[in-house]
């Protein structure tokens, strides 16, 4: 008689490692064969790879080709590739936001890991909330997991200027909105803006998440800042797949990686390279998976002792193609090397101090700063608490205006998205360039479910007298490609309650970026009485169902990465 043994199992289990070892494996093992697979083939370990390519996500439109390289590196190393499909955020095509659907697609991602029979996971991922959503699944689902990413677009051109999503899509809308360009004109760029598979080309969310993943050592070295399109990236593509099998060998679980002193990395990466405020949200939610803390004082902490080092635009002038050329992610952490923790362990089985001894090589010293040269003394972010922002808010300092930093405004109030967008460009709005512009209802638990609306425009009769920056305060998001003196992330968000549903026009607000505070100048008496008109005049909450109904229920604030409260570590 045969027994299961004699039959062969994989290395660490793969196929073999559900159920009983009898007629489970048996009747698991002929459904694989009626996929073509020989014996030899399901004796090898599993590596499942979980695919993302969508109709309605152009930034993985070159995945299904580094599927490929990484299989054949799976091959190589003596493992089985199996792909498996997840949920696909396309970051431009999701309404009302992709925030929304990250912890949809983080349990997708963490439900399908541990219910199919891999013994390690490749993540393909790119656009801005996929890779957070990954590494939110696989830290919960706790087996070996390495991400790999799509890779940054390359730039093109419009009449000889250099073009990249998305920075220069808003740069250009605006002198659309301030007259400055013509129908024609704003159609011909529309063209040219994003013309390659990959993300977007500046130091959005997607390439700061993609800095932050190598950075907390779940990628490979090297990979963060290779194009899209470039043959190095179906060469990383092959690395990781060998990568994935050798993690096996030697199970490294993401919990061994994402340490407290790996997301402290992370978080001088973040500052260094003028990353993404969406940043925040996502390493705080992965952190959180592992129970580990990431209060805003924390960040506050490390900003103010990480110098801004990358030269790219929202903030500075290059694209990813740049930093690439420039000497990538290592050139960053080799100036950072005092600052960081070099015993954390990495995807390689190595640490990163092991990694950075044997780097070195050529650096672009307009794209990467020496730590003795910064661009910024300082990071460029900065969370501001108040009596405005009790569990506290985030500025992009480095995107902001450093004139409208230690000001006094008179608030200038939009109740909801709605109203923002009938009101905005009324020619009749009472409004100065000195104003503080303020959006109610926009947080986690809003309707809107916190979409990247606190990027307020200028009004238009101010934009076209040539006012370029104001002060804008919300409970929104703002996306990484934009810039300007955006406070966001206010929490507790007005929708539940917060301060920042009970300011009115002409209140005065107090912003002191230096002391990190932000503040409502209004008799605690005065709110009170607001306070509860607006509990007497709410509207009753709309009914929801499905996913809606979960979200609503379960969201988190800001501060705690809008994770779902049933997801935490
Ligand atoms: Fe996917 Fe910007 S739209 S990264
Ligand atoms: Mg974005």
């Amino acid at each position: 008689m045969t027994t299961s043994n004699q039959r062969g199992k994989g290395i660490a289990g793969g196929l073999t490692n559900y159920g009983d070892p009898d007629f489970a494996l048996y009747l698991r093992r002929s459904f694989a064969r009626s996929m073509g697979y020989s014996n030899d083939a399901l004796k090898r370990p599993v590596v499942g790879i979980a695919h993302t390519p969508s109709g309605f996500n152009n930034c993985h439109r070159a995945l299904p080709d580094l599927l490929e390289a990484v299989k054949r590196g799976v091959l190589m190393a003596g493992g089985l590739p199996l792909e498996f499909p997840t949920v696909s955020l396309g970051e431009v095509f999701l309404s009302p936001t992709s925030l929304k659907f990250r912890n949809l697609m983080a349990m997708d991602t963490e439900e399908m890991i541990r219910a199919q029979p891999m013994d390690a996971v490749v993540l393909l991922g790119g656009c801005d909330k996929t890779v957070p959503a990954q590494l939110m699944g696989a830290a919960s689902a706790g087996k070996p997991a390495i991400q790999l990413v799509a890779g940054p677009m390359m730039t093109s051109r419009h009449n000889g200027e250099r073009l990249g999503a998305c920075t220069d899509c808003r740069r250009f809308w605006a002198r659309y909105r301030a007259g400055e360009l013509d129908g024609e004109q704003i159609e011909a760029i529309e063209g040219r803006l994003a013309t390659t598979a990959g993300t977007c080309a500046v130091m959005g969310t997607a390439s700061t998440m993609a800095l932050i993943t190598e950075a907390l050592g779940m990628s490979l070295p090297g990979t963060a800042a290779i194009p899209a399109v470039h043959a190095d990236r179906l060469r990383a593509g092959e690395a990781t797949g060998a990568a994935a099998v050798a993690l096996i060998d030697n199970p490294i679980t993401p919990d061994r990686i994402i340490t407290r002193a790996a997301v402290g990395n992370a978080l001088r990466v973040l500052m260094a390279v003028g990353g993404s405020t969406n940043a925040v949200i996502h390493l705080t939610a992965i952190a959180g998976r592992l129970g580990i803390d990431m209060p805003l004082s924390w960040l506050n902490e490390i900003s103010d002792t990480t110098p801004v080092l990358v030269n790219l635009k929202p903030v500075g002038s290059h694209y990813m193609e740049d930093l690439f050329a420039a000497g990538g992610l290592g050139a960053v952490l080799r100036e950072l090397k005092d600052l960081l923790d070099l015993d954390c362990l990495t995807v390689t089985g190595g640490t990163l101090g092991q990694r950075l001894e044997g780097e070195a090589g050529y650096v672009d010293r307009d794209v990467v700063a020496a730590a003795g040269s910064p661009i910024e003394p300082q990071g460029g972010l900065v969370a501001l608490f108040g009596s405005l922002a009790p569990g506290g808010a985030i500025l992009k300092r480095s995107a902001a205006d450093r004139s409208l930093f230690e000001r006094e405004g008179r608030a200038v109030v939009f109740t909801s998205l709605d109203d923002l967008s009938a009101r905005i460009d009324d020619p009749g709005l009472d409004v100065t360039p000195e104003d503080f512009l303020v959006l109610q209802n926009a947080g986690p638990k809003s309707p809107s479910g916190m979409p990247e609306a606190g990027y307020l425009p200028i009004p238009r009769k101010l934009a076209s007298a040539g006012v370029k920056d104001m002060v804008r305060i919300s409970d929104a998001r703002m996306s990484g490609t934009a810039f300007g003196t955006v406070i966001l992330h206010v929490t507790p968000e007005a929708h539940t309650g917060g301060p920042l549903g009970l300011v009115r026009d002409g209140d005065r607000i107090r912003l002191s970026v230096s002391s990190r505070r932000l503040d409502l100048l209004v008799e605690a008496a005065e709110l009170e009485r607001r306070r509860a008109d607006l509990a007497a005049a709410r509207p009753p909450e709309p009914d929801r169902r499905g996913y809606d109904a979960l979200y609503q229920r379960s969201v988190l604030q800001a501060d705690e990465g809008c994770d779902f409260d049933f997801l935490k570590g």
